[in-house]
């Protein structure tokens, strides 16, 4: 039974800064961030803007098209929760109008949760062909201002149906997996901006990326010239170029690696370039990116895909494309959602990053910024209190 991604669809905040005005703040060359670590814009999400809201601005165009029947299985994948204890998806349940008959929970493992999320779907569907499951990635990525990090900060959500016979990606069973036990970014509870230890985390992760393709291609037998493109786990856009470039490496390609990566994965790159860091939805705003980038046909094509969590999980895996994937896309959508954003002052940026959401369990309404279909409209009683926007 073939199972995986029927529909797919992003969303980013209605707000953005550009990282020249950054650069220019921070005293920092502006080519350390264009061609050095390959970002552009980062989205700011407005303090009506939370996970929530962007994953159920996301989700709309999928509820609207396919409607809420067969949906039995909400999984919420996040690392910016909002509740130790409710699962943010039964926020997300009620502005959908999702059905009662839902199973419904909340996963955690950094920015590897969505794929884990993914694949506990399929499993899901393949048992039961009639029902669907909403698949929802969605972070907002925050480091200190003025560290090293500050630069590959970003927020958005991707939705994904997962279904039986699906319209978009089949998935392949296999996989290749790694994990172990490493500090190299994580956020403690009482803090809201992760602590990262910059260049070790990216060592870990291309250390993540061998060894998850090495078990994946001993298991499949496969070699990197079977897809027809990649997509990466997307901090900032030059890791995933490293992870192609290292596997390219390792399997003795010394000649045209440049070349190869820009056919190759190139094309996810362009959306994260310009939304920052979406940690749990960035793999999937990159093959979102791809399918409604991509340069020629992708039909009956294998991706391949690669899934990375700080701390550490990474998982290689694929999928191959379902003939005729380009009528079962939102792409005008998201070109809309990327191209009608306001960009905002770096005084703006920091006013906005340094207001939080209350504490005391006061009644609080917050001011009505730009958003997607949703926006948090307040506080009452300690409860975060949602509307639909008009
Ligand atoms: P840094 O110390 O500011 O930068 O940290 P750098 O000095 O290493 O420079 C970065 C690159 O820019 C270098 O290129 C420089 O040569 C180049 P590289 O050697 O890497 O190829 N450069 C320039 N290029 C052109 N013109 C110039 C110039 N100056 C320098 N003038 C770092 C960079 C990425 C470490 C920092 O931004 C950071 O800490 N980011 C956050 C952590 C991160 O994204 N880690 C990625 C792997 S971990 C991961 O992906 C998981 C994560 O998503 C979380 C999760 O799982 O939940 C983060």
């Amino acid at each position: 039974m073939n199972a995986g991604i029927d529909r797919i669809s992003f969303y980013t905040s209605r707000y953005c800064l550009d990282l020249k005005d950054l650069a220019e703040a921070r005293g920092v060359d502006w080519n350390k961030y264009s061609i050095g670590i390959g970002q552009e814009v980062m989205g700011i999400p407005p303090p009506d803007e939370d996970i929530v809201t962007m994953a159920a601005s996301a989700a709309k165009p999928i509820i609207d098209e396919v409607g809420v029947e067969g949906i039995d299985l909400v999984l919420f994948a996040t690392e910016s929760s909002i509740d130790q204890s409710k699962s943010a998806g039964l926020f997300l349940h009620s502005l959908l109008g999702l059905q009662s008959r839902c199973r419904l929970v909340e996963l955690k493992q950094a920015c590897y949760s969505g794929t884990i999320a993914l694949r506990m779907a399929a499993l899901a569907v393949a048992a039961s062909p009639k029902s669907k499951a909403l698949v929802l990635t969605s972070d907002i990525a925050r480091y200190e201002l003025g560290s090293p990090g500050e630069p590959t900060q970003g927020c958005g959500a991707v939705a994904m149906l997962v279904t039986a016979d699906p319209s978009l990606l089949s998935l392949d069973p296999e996989y290749g997996v790694h994990a172990e036990d490493v500090m190299d970014f994580w956020r403690p509870n009482y803090r809201d901006e992760a602590l990262v230890d910059g260049k070790y985390s990216t060592r870990i992760y291309l250390n993540s990326v061998s060894q998850s393709w090495n078990q994946y291609a001993e298991i499949t037998g496969r070699t990197l010239d079977d897809f027809a493109r990649c997509c990466y786990h997307i901090p900032f856009t030059n890791m995933a170029a490293k992870a192609h470039d290292r596997l390219l490496k390792n399997a003795g390609i010394i000649e045209g690696r440049k070349e190869i990566i820009e056919s190759k994965v190139r094309e996810s790159l362009a959306y994260n370039r310009i939304t920052g860091n979406t940690y749990s939805a960035s793999l999937y705003e990159g093959l979102t990116c791809l399918f409604d980038t991509a340069s020629e046909p992708l039909d009956d094509k294998r991706i391949g895909l690669f899934s990375y969590g700080s701390g550490s999980v990474g998982e290689f895996f694929s999928g191959v494309v379902t003939p005729g994937y380009r009528d079962s896309l939102y792409t005008a959508k998201h070109k809309s959602v990327l191209e009608t954003r306001t960009m905002v002052s770096v005084q703006q940026y920091e006013d906005i990053f340094n207001l939080n959401i209350p504490t005391d369990g006061w009644d609080y309404r917050f001011g009505e910024y730009q958003t997607g279909s949703f926006r948090l409209a307040g506080m009452h009683a300690h409860k975060r209190m949602y509307e639909a926007v008009s």
